[in-house]
C-alpha cells in the first residue's frame, strides 16, 4: 500500500488537534459519534492546559483517486521544552503541515517549529486555519508567512478545522506533495524509536517509525544505543487505539510491545535493529534528553518523606525525561533534587504530584544547570546552589546560553529590546515579518529567561508577544552564589546563583521580601542576603507584641478556636529554621522577587 507520514507544527492554540480530530473524521478512521474532543491530547492534564505535552502517532485509512493509501500523522508537543520530541519526531516523517491562525498570524514558535522541519528536509505544505474567523486575515497572514519563511503563496491551503472548510484539499495535498517514503523493505531491520508510554498491563510501548526492513511479531529486536535485546510480543498501529498486525515494513509507523517494565529503558531516539552481525547503522541524532531545570521538593511534613519517594518514582514511570535523587537540606529535612526539562515541565510534574497523591509540598527556587571548571581543571556539572564550591577553587563558572526568537507587535519592540538587555541579552536579528509585526532574536542566559523574561515579554506586550528559544552552548560567567541567612542560621534551601552584578539588587529584595513574609516571633528575626562572608542586606522583623489570642480572653470563643485552627493549618506548611518558622508561601517569595 501506498504511505504518506506527516505532522502537524503549529504554535500553541492554533488548532492543531482540532484539524487532527478532523482529519480522521474526513477519513473515517473515527466516527464523529466516537469522537472524543480533542482526541490525541488524551491525558487529563493535557487537556486542562491545552498543551499536546507527548508525540502520539495515528494510522488512517485513504482512497485517493482509487488508491488506497495509509496516511500517518505523527502528533507533535507544541512547548520549547520538549523540542527534543519535537526533532525525534520530525525525523519520522516526510511532510509537514506548517498550520498558521488566520487571525494570531505567524508566532515564534511558528517559524521555530518551520525551521526545524526544513532541517529535516519535510516537504512543508503551509495551512491556514480558523478561517471561519469573522476578524480572520488569511491574506496578510500569507504574507507574513512569505516574508518570515519564504513560503509561496500559491501553495497555502486554507481552511477551518473548526467548521470542517477545507478538509478535502488539505487530504488532496498530502496525498500529492508529500513524498512517499523511501526504504528498502528487504535490508537489516531499521527503525527509529520516537515516542513511548507505560501501559499499567503491557509495560512499555514503544512507538518507531520503520526505516528499513521488516519487523514481525515473535522475533527478537535490539535498541542499539541501549544495548539491550528483547522479544517483540505485540506489535501493531493505533487506529487510534492499539491494533495488533503480524508485521510492520518500511516506511509504516507502529508500535511494538516488548514486555519491557520501565520506560527508563526505552530512549526516544534509539534505533531499533536485530541482534547479532547484521544489524543496521544506529539511525542518526540521538540525545539523551538534557534536564535543564532543577529545584527541589520537599514534603512540609517530614513523615510524608516516603509516600512522595513512591509519588515520584511512580511518575518517572511515565516520564522518562523527569530525574530525581534524595537529597537532605538543613532547613527542609529530606527531600529531593528534580531535574526538568524546562520550567513547563517542572510545573507539569508538580501539578500531577499535587493532583495524584495528597503531599503538601515545599518546592525551593528553580536553577538552571551550571558548569564549573576548577583550578585543577576539572570539569562537573552544578544542578544546585549548594554544591557551588568556594570561589577560591572556581576556575571558571559557566552557564547556559539560549538564543530567543521573539514575535512582537512592531509598536512594542523597544520595551521588548529593553528587557532582553536588562537579562544581558546579546541582540542577533532583527526582522519585519509584515508592516505591523516583528522577529527579534538575542542569545540570553537561561537563568534569565526561566526567571521572568517570559512574564515580562508577556505584560510588555498586552499578551502579543510569543518566545521561543532553544539552547546554544555555555558561557564564562561572573557568577556567586548568594545565601540568606535567617537569625544567623543559613537557609540552604535559599540560596540562589546569580550574577555578581545582580547580587545585591536580589539580596535586597529577597531578604526586604522575606521579611514581609515571617510572621512575627516572639523575638526580633534578621534576615540577612550575603556572597560569601560579606553581608549585602539586612531587615529585621520586629518582636511580637502580644499573644494573638491574648485579646480573645475573655471574649468570643469560637473566634478564638478558629484562630488557633488557622495558626494550626498554616504550620502544616511551616518549616522552622534554627528557632524560626517560615512559611512555604515565604519560600516561594524569593522566586518572585526580582
Ligand atoms: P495545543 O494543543 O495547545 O497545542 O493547541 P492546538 O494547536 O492543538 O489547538 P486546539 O486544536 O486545541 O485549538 C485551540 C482553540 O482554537 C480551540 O478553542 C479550538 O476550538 C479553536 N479552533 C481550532 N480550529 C479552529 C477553526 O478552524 N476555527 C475556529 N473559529 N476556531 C478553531
Amino acid at each position: 500500500m501506498e504511505i504518506r507520514n506527516f505532522c502537524i507544527i503549529a504554535h500553541i492554540d492554533h488548532g492543531k488537534s482540532t484539524l487532527a480530530d478532523r482529519l480522521l473524521e474526513f477519513t473515517g478512521t473515527v466516527t464523529r459519534r466516537e469522537m472524543k474532543e480533542q482526541l490525541l491530547d488524551d491525558l487529563a492534564l493535557e487537556r486542562q492546559r491545552g498543551i499536546t505535552i507527548k508525540a502520539r502517532s495515528v494510522s488512517m485509512r485513504y482512497i485517493h483517486q482509487g488508491t488506497p493509501y495509509e496516511v500517518n500523522l505523527i502528533d507533535t508537543p507544541g512547548h520549547v521544552d520538549f523540542q527534543y520530541e519535537v526533532s525525534r519526531s520530525l525525523s519520522c516523517c516526510e511532510g509537514a503541515l506548517l498550520l498558521v491562525d488566520a487571525f494570531q498570524g505567524v508566532e515564534a514558535q511558528t517559524v521555530a517549529n518551520a525551521y526545524n522541519a526544513m532541517e529535516h528536509d519535510l516537504k512543508i505544505i503551509p495551512v491556514i486555519n480558523k478561517i471561519d474567523l469573522m476578524h480572520a486575515r488569511a491574506d496578510e497572514v500569507t504574507e507574513e508567512m512569505e516574508s518570515s519563511l519564504g513560503i509561496d503563496p500559491d501553495d497555502v491551503v486554507r481552511c477551518s478545522a473548526k467548521a470542517g472548510i477545507g478538509i478535502e484539499e488539505l487530504m488532496t495535498a498530502i496525498i500529492e506533495r508529500v513524498p512517499a517514503p523511501t526504504g528498502d523493505a528487504n535490508a537489516p531491520l531499521q527503525a527509529m524509536v520516537f515516542d513511548s508510554n507505560y501501559d499499567d498491563f503491557r509495560g512499555a510501548i514503544t512507538y518507531v517509525r520503520m526505516m528499513n526492513g521488516t519487523v514481525k511479531k515473535g522475533q527478537k529486536i535490539k535498541f542499539l544505543r541501549a544495548g539491550s535485546v528483547h522479544e517483540v510480543v505485540e506489535l501493531g498501529q493505533f487506529v487510534p487505539q492499539r491494533k495488533s498486525c503480524t508485521e510492520l515494513t518500511a516506511g509504516q509507523v507502529g508500535y511494538l510491545i516488548c514486555n519491557i517494565k520501565s520506560l527508563a529503558d526505552v530512549h526516544i531516539g534509539d534505533t531499533v535493529s536485530t541482534p547479532g552481525n547484521d544489524a543496521a547503522e544506529p539511525l542518526a541524532g540521538y540525545q539523551r534528553p538534557k534536564r535543564m531545570v532543577y529545584c527541589g521538593l520537599y514534603p512540609s511534613d517530614g513523615q510524608e518523606f516516603s509516600d512522595l519517594r513512591d509519588a515520584l518514582e511512580r511518575l518517572a514511570i511515565n516520564d522518562p525525561s523527569f530525574e530525581f535523587e534524595p537529597e537532605t537540606s538543613d532547613a527542609l529535612g529530606f527531600g529531593f533534587r528534580c531535574g526538568f526539562l524546562g520550567l513547563l515541565h517542572m510545573e507539569i510534574v508538580q501539578q500531577r504530584l499535587e493532583s495524584e497523591s495528597d503531599i503538601d509540598l515545599v518546592q525551593t527556587a528553580p536553577n538552571v544547570t551550571y558548569e564549573i571548571v576548577d583550578t585543577r581543571g576539572n570539569k562537573r556539572e552544578i544542578h544546585k546552589p549548594q554544591d557551588v564550591p568556594d570561589p577560591n577553587d572556581i576556575a571558571e563558572f559557566r552557564q547556559p546560553i539560549v538564543r530567543c526568537n521573539i514575535v512582537v507587535p512592531s509598536e512594542c519592540i523597544g520595551t521588548v529590546m529593553k528587557l532582553c538587555q536588562d537579562r544581558r541579552g546579546i541582540l542577533r536579528g532583527n526582522e519585519y515579518l509584515s508592516p505591523t509585526r516583528s522577529m527579534i532574536s538575542y542569545d540570553i542566559p537561561l537563568a534569565e529567561v526561566i526567571y521572568d523574561l517570559h512574564d515580562k515579554i508577556k505584560s510588555g506586550t498586552r499578551g502579543y508577544g510569543t518566545l521561543d528559544y532553544e539552547l546554544i552552548g555555555y558561557e564564562p560567567a561572573n557568577l556567586v552564589r548568594m545565601d540568606i541567612l535567617v537569625n544567623g542560621n543559613r537557609v540552604d534551601a535559599l540560596s540562589i546563583i546569580c550574577d555578581r552584578g545582580d547580587a545585591d539588587r536580589r539580596g535586597r529584595a529577597v531578604a526586604k521580601k522575606l521579611k514581609s513574609e515571617i510572621e512575627r516571633h516572639m523575638f526580633e528575626v534578621a534576615v540577612q542576603a550575603a556572597v560569601g562572608s560579606r553581608v549585602i542586606a539586612r531587615e529585621t522583623v520586629p518582636a511580637m507584641r502580644k499573644n494573638v489570642t491574648a485579646k480573645c480572653y475573655g471574649g468570643d470563643i469560637t473566634r478564638k478556636r478558629k484562630l488557633l485552627q488557622k495558626q494550626k493549618e498554616g504550620k502544616k506548611r511551616m518549616k522552622a529554621i534554627g528557632s524560626v518558622e517560615i512559611s512555604q508561601k515565604a519560600f516561594m517569595s524569593v522566586l518572585s522577587s526580582g
